[in-house]
């Protein structure tokens, strides 16, 4: 039976299950499987032209013991997650420009127009499936730059056994990403607008985890976690490569690169993921904005928490890309006392410096590079006006600014498929100062969903970040469940 252990190798492995409900590992660390399965080549040839649930179905299968799901239930959760979706095939593809390397692969056709309903659905699914069967119930509480609260609040309306307390940096997400938490009128949805976040969403994630780290309130509230914290999520994140990759070589066994706008690391470990589990992947680009803590570790080996940049990209401004440890624990060969030193030294001193050996093993097949505002904005503007047409958000066309930066350095025959991660209709007053528009938004920049919400009223709690701990466990002790 596949289990899971913490990357700080503190606590004893545990099941899914287990690992799924609880969120963040007891002694602090990351969940992580004891060892990545394999996919076998038989597997990887038979699986190209299946549709995404039924690929997610089999890719999952590796990590979820029959015994904990039956492979009819996982097979209606994935059939159940993806319905709601406007895309007939999950996912949509678009090649960019007319050299036919290069191909946007939207992941935003989700019910909040982010790549985190891809995964979220799922996980809100799975926990309400294993809730029902423990008659328990569960209050997650969760630190959003902006497209994580959505896809939690969405997911979670109306289910039973789930509160849903999406924390967000009032001012700091756009306000059509403000509305998709505060419009959806259900009773187990409470977004909490926190003001004064000098350090954005990584403020939040400081009081949630010491929410997490007190057991005593962890299991009064019956707290959990469904950030990219939660394994769940990142496991989901490993099935769109495989999928763009199926859907994009030109033959099967041709190796690929993708491009990623990352923050937290959750979409990229899902890559690394992917990877590790025999897809040909030649390099991941680890496109940054100018929080370019994740760049600063690939370059130069430091791991260092910085002043927090706000940006046109806001959903990647991150200041500790927290999935990292993750990666950085297989990169040192699952070495838990090692990510332990390494966490709490980082926690003293905002800083580690990676060992060359294992900065080496990190490098392989990564390159990185960190995008500025204005790189961003001439992005979303010739890719607009150019032949192609197309209107990318603000953190897609980071990662096409970030291809367009590096391909000629990497190998030229293999396909780019960049990671579009939110629709643009999220970010109208970027989409209008990029195109210099004035008060006309083109087609491509609006969404029936987002027109709705700027109309109806809004349900939200606002506080304070130096009040947010004691003012949280208040509401939630009041809370109905
Ligand atoms: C639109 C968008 N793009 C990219 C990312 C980065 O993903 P990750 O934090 O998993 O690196 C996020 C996550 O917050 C996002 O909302």
């Amino acid at each position: 039976m596949i289990k899971y252990v913490s990357t700080r190798g503190g606590i004893p492995p545990v099941t899914f299950d287990e690992a799924v409900l609880q969120g963040f590992a007891a002694d602090g660390g990351l969940f992580v499987p004891e060892s990545i399965p394999m996919v076998t080549p038989e597997q990887f040839i038979s699986w190209v032209d299946l549709d995404y649930p039924d690929l997610a179905f089999e890719l999952l299968s590796l990590f979820i013991d029959r015994s904990i799901i039956p492979a009819n239930d996982l097979k209606q959760l994935l059939d159940n997650s993806y319905k709601s979706f406007e895309h007939p095939d999950v996912i949509g593809f678009v090649p960019l420009g007319d050299e036919g390397r290069t191909y946007i692969m939207e992941l935003f056709h989700g019910p909040t127009l982010s790549f985190k309903d891809v995964a979220m659905g799922f996980l809100i699914n799975i926990l309400d499936y294993l809730l029902q069967q423990r008659k328990e119930h569960l209050s997650i509480v969760l630190a959003t730059t902006g497209d994580t609260g959505p896809a939690a609040a969405w997911a979670s309306a109306g289910k039973e056994t789930i509160d849903c307390w999406p924390l967000y940096p009032r001012g700091m997400i756009s306000e059509e990403q403000e509305r998709q938490m505060t419009t959806l009128n259900a009773a187990n949805v409470h977004p909490v607008g926190v003001e004064n976040c000098a350090d954005g969403g990584d403020d939040l994630d400081f009081v949630v985890a010491k929410l997490f780290s007190d057991e005593e309130l962890k299991k009064r509230l019956n707290l959990s976690s469904v950030n990219s914290i939660n394994w769940c999520r990142v496991m989901v994140q490993a099935v769109h490569y495989f999928y763009g990759y199926y859907r994009v070589v030109d033959k099967i066994g041709d190796e690929i690169i993708f491009s990623v706008p990352s923050g937290a690391f959750g979409n990229l470990f899902g890559g690394y993921l992917a990877r590790s589990m025999g897809l040909p992947v030649n390099t991941f680009i680890c496109a940054n904005n100018v929080n370019q803590a994740l760049h600063t570790a690939f370059s130069e080996g430091v791991f260092a928490k910085k002043d927090l940049v706000q940006t046109l990209s806001s959903a990647i401004d991150i200041v500790v890309p927290y999935n990292f440890w993750r990666f950085l624990y297989f990169s040192s060969g699952s070495d838990g006392e090692k990510i332990r030193s390494w966490m709490d030294e980082f926690k003293q001193n905002g800083k580690v410096e990676l060992d060359p050996q294992i900065l080496a093993t990190a490098q392989k097949g990564f390159t990185s590079i960190s995008i500025s505002d204005a790189r961003t904005s001439e992005t979303i503007r010739e890719v607009f006006h150019g032949n192609d047409g197309y209107l990318l958000d603000p953190h897609s066309a980071v990662a096409v600014a970030a291809a367009n930066a590096l391909k000629d350095r990497l190998p030229e025959k293999l396909k780019i498929v960049c990671l579009a991660t939110a629709h643009p209709a999220k970010f109208p007053e970027i989409t209008r100062a990029c195109l210099d528009s004035g008060a006309d938004l083109p087609e491509q920049g609006k969404h029936a969903s987002l027109e709705r919400a700027s109309k109806v009223c809004q349900h939200l709690r606002l506080c304070d970040l130096e009040n947010l701990e004691f003012a949280l466990i208040d509401a939630m002790t009041e809370a109905p469940d």
